[in-house]
């Protein structure tokens, strides 16, 4: 006789139905169901603007939803997508923002600082509780945001991209404690952009298109392409290695075509938008085929970089005298473990930060540190890794982001023509398919990855000489991401420009020509001849030596 395997527990630990979602005219959920059991982590995948965002925070009682319900069976907590770290207050108080231990009816500040340095200490990082939490790099504040979720003892966690800060071991820090939660009898909701992390973590997975829930299944018997297939749709059909990509939702700009594949016969726009600017560089011109090794790639080129003797003593990260050159139209990258320097590097390059020593040179020119405008001025275009507060103002519309570096040029006594704007940021737009409601719409109301496709456009608009890229496809999803990387190695191979690509991510550096791998701030090795093994890249950033 067969015992019924009971696959789902009877009470859920939270239970949405049926629910709608609408902003203006965009259909963000449309009647989604979703169940979570005690003990199980679901895995909620979709591409970038598919509405799992929306749907947390409907979940977490911060959003109403149009129609539909929420049952809670049990305390939620939430990691959400958007840092929710208040600067201004210490680390300890932010882990217990709202439910601080007490003793007396008062807050008991002692036991708060010891019980964070606890929390702090069981994650292996050496952050200072009572450290203001504007001083944290983008990792810590994730770690913080994670610590308040695990600290307030919940019954169900819903973690939105909880890792697109992490490095690799404070990810597996995290895996750890959700099988531990999960085993505790924790109901765990997960969202992710990397699938492998679903797979290793998630019992099952839910895909959401377009805010609708078009799959709901156990992983086990699912491959990775099933939920791609799923997640893209119908758009699977013309999907190349590097085809371009429709939106997720069917509201890009009138009057765009939203991408075509890349084959020979595409029929993109080419010249539809009005050119503002006779003078525009290829880069600018829409429709052209993509993509790698198309133009001849200058091997032997003068420097266009030189980074000479790089110093700089700060907590957390140190660089000790690094130098480097990179020849016009090479794509360097640069990886490394947190603290390693390569993101901070990228930093000093694209005069974010100063360095207590050393020298930048574009071309022959020196650049000062520190002076990122001037930076900008020299043509060194910058994808920071902190969007939110970096990389776009989000009462700003889309094309106002994406032009800001340019309203010098657009600008006719004073006054930058909308229409030159618009038809600016458009071709832009369309070839990293930002999906959103108009060009008008605040970038603030976009969905994480296309946030970060503002980011890009905006640092590609002034048609760099240099592009300094700090992990640039972050939030972005799997479809989008070979987009992204697509049109970074497009603008190289057609305008010469240099890439200076920071990334711990190894599918970002699949588009360099070099990967200069850091440890501890100094150079440990480099590799020149791709396609790079991940392995021995991995071993590289730990400072071991591997076979190539
Ligand atoms: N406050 C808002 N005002 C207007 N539109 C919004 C608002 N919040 C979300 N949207 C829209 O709702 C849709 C779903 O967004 P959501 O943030 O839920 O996507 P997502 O699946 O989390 O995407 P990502 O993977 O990029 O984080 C998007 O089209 C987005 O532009
Ligand atoms: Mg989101």
């Amino acid at each position: 006789m067969t015992v019924p395997q009971r696959q789902q527990p009877a009470e859920p630990a939270v239970e949405a139905i049926g629910i709608h979602k609408r902003f203006g005219s965009t259909y963000a959920l449309r009647g989604v169901d979703l169940s979570l059991s005690p003990g199980r982590c679901l895995g909620l995948v979709g591409r970038n603007g598919a509405g799992k965002s929306t749907l947390v925070s409907i979940l977490a009682g911060i959003l109403p939803p149009d129609a539909g319900q929420v049952r809670l069976g049990a305390p939620i907590a939430t990691v959400f997508q958007h840092s929710m770290v208040v600067p201004s207050l210490t680390v300890a108080e932010n882990v217990f923002l709202g439910s601080p231990p007490r003793r007396g009816g008062l807050v008991d500040w002692r036991a708060m600082r010891a019980q964070a340095r606890k929390v702090m200490s069981e994650w292996g990082f050496d952050v200072n509780a009572d450290a203001p939490c504007a001083s944290l790099t983008v990792e810590q504040r994730q770690i913080v945001e994670i610590a308040r979720a695990l600290a307030a003892g919940t019954r169900c966690l819903l973690l939105d991209e909880p890792t697109a800060a992490l490095e690799r071991g404070a990810v597996q820090r995290l895996f750890e404690r959700i099988r531990q939660l999960r085993g505790l009898g924790v109901a765990v909701l997960y969202i992710s952009h990397h699938l492998e992390e679903v797979f290793e973590i998630c019992t099952e997975a839910a895909v959401l298109r377009d805010g609708e829930m078009v799959l709901t299944a156990p992983l086990a018997g699912l491959g990775k392409d099933d939920l791609v297939t799923a997640m893209v749709g119908a758009e699977r059909a013309v999907a190349s290695p590097h085809a371009r990509s429709t939106p997720a939702r069917g509201q890009a700009r009138p009057g765009t075509t939203p991408g075509a594949p890349a084959t020979p016969h595409a029929t993109a726009t080419p010249g539809k938008e009005p050119s503002p600017d006779a003078a525009a560089s290829p880069a600018e011109c829409a429709g052209e085929p993509a993509i790698a090794g198309q133009a001849p790639h200058p091997s032997g080129g003068a420097p266009a970089l030189t980074v000479t003797d790089i110093t700089l003593d700060s907590p957390g990260t140190s660089l000790r005298g690094v130098s480097l050159t990179v020849r016009r139209g090479e794509r360097l990258g640069i990886t490394g473990l947190r603290g390693s320097g390569a993101t901070t590097l990228a930093r000093i390059v694209a005069g974010a930060t100063a360095p207590d020593a050393g020298t930048v040179r574009l071309g022959a020119r020196v650049l000062r540190p520190g002076d990122r405008a001037g930076a900008m001025r020299a043509g060194v275009g910058y994808i920071p890794e902190d969007r939110q507060a970096d990389g776009f103002v989000p009462l700003l519309g889309v094309a106002e982001n994406i032009t800001f570096t340019i309203v010098d040029r657009l600008a006719r006594f004073g006054i930058v023509p909308p229409r030159a704007r618009e038809a600016r940021a458009a071709p832009l737009a369309r070839r990293l398919s930002i999906v959103s409601a108009g060009l008008g719409q605040p970038v603030g109301e976009l969905s994480g990855g296309n946030q970060q496709k503002v980011t890009v456009a905006r640092a590609l608009a002034r048609d760099p000489e240099l592009i300094v890229a700090v992990t640039p496809t972050r939030g972005v999803d799997v479809a989008s991401k070979e987009l992204l990387l697509a049109e970074l190695d497009r603008v190289t191979s057609q305008t010469g420009a240099t890439l200076l690509l920071a990334s711990d991510e190894l599918d970002d550096l699949v588009i360099c020509d070099r990967v200069v791998v850091l440890v501890r701030g100094e150079i440990f090795t480099e590799f020149t001849d791709p396609p790079f093994n991940r392995e021995a890249l991995i071993a590289a950033t730990e400072g071991l030596e591997a076979a190539r």
